[in-house]
């Protein structure tokens, strides 16, 4: 079996999954954090950085797949990640709205006063292993592959049914006490979906991007308190920034396909 260890990232958290003679990292974190991986591995864990024998990106945005470029040059980690991930930032409206949200991740850490980090990537992820529903970790097979589009069209969760363990990657967010959708739910009903998916699932132990680990006994009531702040809507401080999260090719398809079903109706 594996021991988790929580990386602090620059915006997020980074866990390592520590088998016997190998490492799985879960998420790819932001540029800038590949040398806080380094330091884990090296100093933490007495391991050479050869023993992670995957780095998943759960989705595109830069806190999530902004280090797997650098992983698999520097140190060639294979990566897997979903297989639509690159539909995202496709071309030039695509690569605008990669723009945005790079700036909207200084801004984060701004606002979180950290010092300024180099976070930039290329927005076309080169990855080895597409993922999809259902399927196991290559290497890892007992953590299971779950697709729960709504914060981007293509994020993906991990389970790892023995241990009870769900990586929430930005599906699940820890704000202070509570539990909050990320920023953007793009796609209002898929993201509900998603998260009802989750539900039937037993976890005891929630990996979670923003906001750490955490040993839960209730789960169904995170689900529900999770669906519930869906419903509200945005808090008033991001409504303004709603606008700036409409740019991927596949939000205008989604708002193109939404209103000719609206006219049809
Ligand atoms: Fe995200």
């Amino acid at each position: 079996m594996f021991t988790i260890h929580a990386v602090d990232g620059y915006i997020e958290t980074l866990y390592l999954a520590v088998y016997e003679d190998r490492v799985l990292l879960i998420d790819s974190g932001c540029r800038s954090d590949v040398p806080r991986i380094e330091e884990v591995m090296k100093r933490r864990l007495n391991r050479p950085m050869s023993q992670i024998a995957l780095a998943v990106a759960s989705h595109t945005h830069p806190d999530h797949a902004g280090g797997a470029p650098t992983l698999r040059k520097r140190h060639a980690i294979p990566v897997a990640a979903p297989k639509d991930i690159n539909q995202w930032y496709a071309g030039f409206s695509g690569g605008l709205q990669h723009k945005i949200d790079i700036m909207l991740g200084h801004f984060v850490a701004w606002t979180l006063k950290y010092p300024f980090e180099m976070i930039y990537y290329k927005k076309h992820l080169l990855y080895d292993h597409p993922l999809k529903e259902g399927d196991r970790l290559p290497g890892f097979e007992d953590w299971q592959v779950i697709e729960t589009p709504g914060h981007t069209s293509h994020d993906v969760v991990l389970y790892h049914a023995e241990t009870q363990t769900l990586y929430a990657a930005d599906v699940i967010l820890k704000v202070g006490s509570g539990y909050r959708p990320p920023f953007p739910v793009s796609m209002k009903k898929e993201m509900r979906e998603s998260i009802e998916k989750l539900r039937h699932l037993d976890v005891k132990h929630l990996l979670m991007a923003h906001g750490g680990p955490q040993q839960v006994t209730d789960f169904p009531a995170i689900v529900d308190a999770m669906l519930k702040e869906i419903d509200k809507g945005l808090p008033p401080g991001l409504k303004r920034f709603r606008k700036l999260e409409r740019f991927s090719p596949v939000m205008k398809r989604y708002y193109r396909e939404r209103r000719q079903a609206k006219k049809a109706s």
